[in-house]
């Protein structure tokens, strides 16, 4: 279990003060995947150097299985790490040692036997599936292959949680979904914690069963899957549920209308819809399957002589209404307001 209190990270800069991280307090139960996704600048690496105490948090606490690893004297805090597998970004393998010694190399250098560490090793390539590539070098892996060599040398010391930062940002959506795919069995065979930081809302939908939205140093929001994609309107029920863009017609009002289907069948919703009538139209719509349950969400364009009866029309039936908002804009930095 992963448990952050209060958690403040404030650099000092000579233009003044930026608090990163600005008071984070998290849960992950054990066996839960959770997400923390955030753009640019939010505070992620950050927060993940803080788990493993390559940073040292300002205040407050950073519980693994119930010990403040803040609290650790530095030989303790070596063997507290040993209960965080981390896996990164591009795998960070040694390019001279083939996957089996990659993956036995934290047991070895920790004192195991090297038959044991060995044998080990084997097992966990075989659990990322990777058993027949043992011999191989990084260098005649390729990403996604390398990546898992990285999750299963991450594995190595039985870590209780496995912290993955941007696990599949180098990668192609295909490989990135073995990757995922290989997170999750891992995450059921032995029941690990896992918590991946990510700027891909694809990746959380894939894996997670959790996840927070982390934006300037603050969670803005979090919970399971099915809650926070159920909070119509909010960030991450938009994020969660994209929407294609729509053309905009001139003099005409945009309503969003969301639902799921522990309150309606699509087919009941498509007809809903379909009644509206001629002054309206559907610019753009989407409905998957999340978190076991079936969630959509429907762009219509109306006129605005018609927006008000329409609006009391769907919600009279029960839908969630909203004016859809502009777009965020991508390339606003979010950390770069120092406090003096
Ligand atoms: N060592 C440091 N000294 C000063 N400021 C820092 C330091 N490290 C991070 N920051 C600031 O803290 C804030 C959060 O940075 P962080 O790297 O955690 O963001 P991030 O969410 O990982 O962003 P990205 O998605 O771009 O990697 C930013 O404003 C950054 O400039
Ligand atoms: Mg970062």
């Amino acid at each position: 279990m992963i448990e952050l209190i209060d958690l403040r990270k404030v650099f000092r800069t000579p233009t003044g003060t930026i608090a990163a991280l600005d008071g984070i307090s998290l849960t992950v139960p054990d066996g839960e995947i959770h997400g923390i996704v955030g753009p640019s600048g939010a505070g992620k690496s950050t927060l993940i150097r803080c788990l493993t105490l390559l940073e040292r948090p300002t205040s407050g606490s950073v519980l693994i299985d119930g010990t403040d690893m803040a609290a650790l004297p530095a030989r303790q805090l070596r063997q507290g790490r040993q209960r965080i597998g981390m896996v990164f970004q591009a795998g960070n393998l040694f390019d001279s040692r083939n996957a089996l010694n990659n993956v036995a190399y934290p047991l070895v250098v920790t004192g195991t036997k090297k038959s044991a560490a060995r044998a080990r090793a084997q097992e966990l390539l075989d659990l990322v599936g990777l058993g027949d590539r043992a011999d191989s070098y990084p260098a005649q892996l390729s990403g996604g292959q390398r990546q898992r060599v990285g999750i299963a040398r991450a594995l190595a010391g039985n870590p209780s949680v496995l912290l993955c930062d941007e696990p599949s940002s180098a990668l192609d959506w295909a490989t990135t979904r073995q990757v995922l795919e290989v997170i999750k069995r891992v995450n059921q065979a032995i029941g690990i914690t896992v918590l991946i930081i990510t700027h891909e809302m694809a990746v959380v939908r894939q894996v997670c069963d959790s996840v927070s939205l982390l934006a300037k140093g603050k969670i803005e929001q979090r919970g399971p899957l099915g809650e926070v994609v159920t909070d119509y309107g909010s960030q991450l029920a938009r994020d969660l549920i994209p929407l294609a863009t729509a053309p905009v017609g001139a003099a005409r009002a945009q309503l969003e209308v969301s639902f799921s289907s522990a309150d309606f069948s699509i087919r009941e919703v498509l007809r809903l819809l379909a009644d509206l009538g001629s002054d309206t139209a559907i610019e753009t719509g989407t409905i998957e399957t999340l978190a076991g349950q079936r969630v959509g969400r429907f762009q219509i364009d109306v006129d605005q002589d018609s927006r008000e009866r329409v609006v009391a029309q769907l919600q009279a039936a029960g839908l969630h209404v909203a004016t859809p908002e502009a777009p965020p804009d991508l390339l606003a930095d979010q950390g770069e307001e120092a406090q003096p």
